[in-house]
């Protein structure tokens, strides 16, 4: 079991010693980050991913009335509430661009993206991992600010991503706080799950030196728990046989350092099984590796991707007081 003591035990051995806190086959490694960014890279990469959440919920407010929302079973009071997140995606571009640009930065513009949505449940599930990345790009980023005024901002929008994560996944039936440590992602992670919706984006938009690992996917479809087997993808990307031969593994992103899990081949190079380890909950995400101590840029081969371990659902939405 993990628990804060073990994170604050950790955090002071700043993640140099890898603590097998699960029985085998699983076991907890180290994170390492390689690329550093500065202050200015971190607001448009922030302003980035503002811009993709901005876009989406003007766009799925655009394609799906109230009552396209009440046919799916969202009441007037849950479609407001998505309104009300709209707004706030709005504010934090602004509130991203005004920063930039008060610095004397060419502020990131807005892309064209594909959401691939066409119903309302899409839009809502979409939302919540959408939230979900935000926030463990906003927590992954956190350590790497060096401005404190900066990074308080930051926090500011980092919290309210968080509730508007907590309340979709209410609405979803998912936990709100399925752990007691939420997950960091890198950049370069993030930009692996994000870049899949950017289908273009204006030339001068500035770079902030990220990059994407080939992708990953799970091909499960339905409930996923802790102790199940599931499919993996490396969806049109075939290993090189250098890594294929070598020592493959799965790891899961936890707030503690990765756990790292076997990987079995199946097929032709491009598809893995993988147990989900115990311990693993919520909106999660796996990368391959090639070794089974470190994450690192360096060390991974392919993902991240996300994936929902649905240990604890709720029997209800939203439930709370009646009225
Ligand atoms: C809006 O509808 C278009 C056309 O059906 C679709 O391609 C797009 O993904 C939808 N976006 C959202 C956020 O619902
Ligand atoms: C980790 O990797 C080493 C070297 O490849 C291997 O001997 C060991 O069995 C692996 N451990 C696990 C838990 O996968
Ligand atoms: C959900 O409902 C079942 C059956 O009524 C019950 O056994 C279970 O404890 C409930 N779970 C939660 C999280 O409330």
């Amino acid at each position: 079991m993990r628990n804060v003591h073990q994170l604050a035990l950790l955090a002071l051995s700043s993640y140099a010693v890898a603590a097998p806190l699960v029985s085998a086959p699983w076991k907890v490694g180290k994170r390492q980050v390689e690329s550093q960014m500065n202050d200015i890279d971190i607001l448009r990469y922030a302003l980035t991913l503002e811009h993709l959440e901005d876009k989406f919920y003007r766009e799925g407010l655009a394609n799906f009335t109230q009552g396209d929302f009440a046919q799916a079973g969202f009441d007037s009071t849950f479609y407001q509430n998505v309104q009300a997140i709209s707004a706030h995606e709005t504010a934090h571009v602004q509130f991203l661009t005004a920063a930039l640009k008060a610095a004397g930065y060419a502020p990131t513009v807005e892309c064209t993206y594909a959401f691939g949505i066409s119903t309302v449940e899409q839009f809502v599930a979409t939302a919540s991992i959408l939230e979900g990345v935000g926030q463990a790009a906003y927590l992954g980023a956190a350590p790497q600010v060096s401005s404190k005024t900066i990074l308080g901002a930051a926090g500011s929008i980092l919290t309210i991503e968080a509730r508007h994560d907590a309340y979709l996944r209410a609405a979803l039936s998912q936990s709100p706080f399925p752990q007691a440590n939420d997950d960091a992602l890198t950049p370069d992670e993030v930009h692996t799950m994000a870049h899949g919706f950017i289908v273009s984006c204006p030339a001068g938009n500035p770079s902030f030196g990220v990059k994407a690992f080939p992708g990953l996917a799970v091909t499960t479809t339905g409930k996923i728990t802790s102790g199940m087997t599931i499919a993996l993808s490396t969806a049109g990307f075939a290993l090189a046989p250098a890594d294929s031969k070598a020592h493959l593994y799965a790891a899961f992103i936890t707030a503690l350092g990765p756990d790292f899990a076997p990987l079995t081949p199946s097929g032709d190079g491009e598809n893995f099984q993988v147990t989900v380890p115990i311990g693993v909950n919520g909106q999660s995400y796996l990368l391959l590796t090639n070794c089974n101590d470190t994450v690192s840029d360096s060390s991974v081969v392919a993902g991240p991707t996300f994936l929902e371990i649905t240990n604890n659902p709720l029997n209800t939405t939203l439930s709370g007081k009646k009225a």
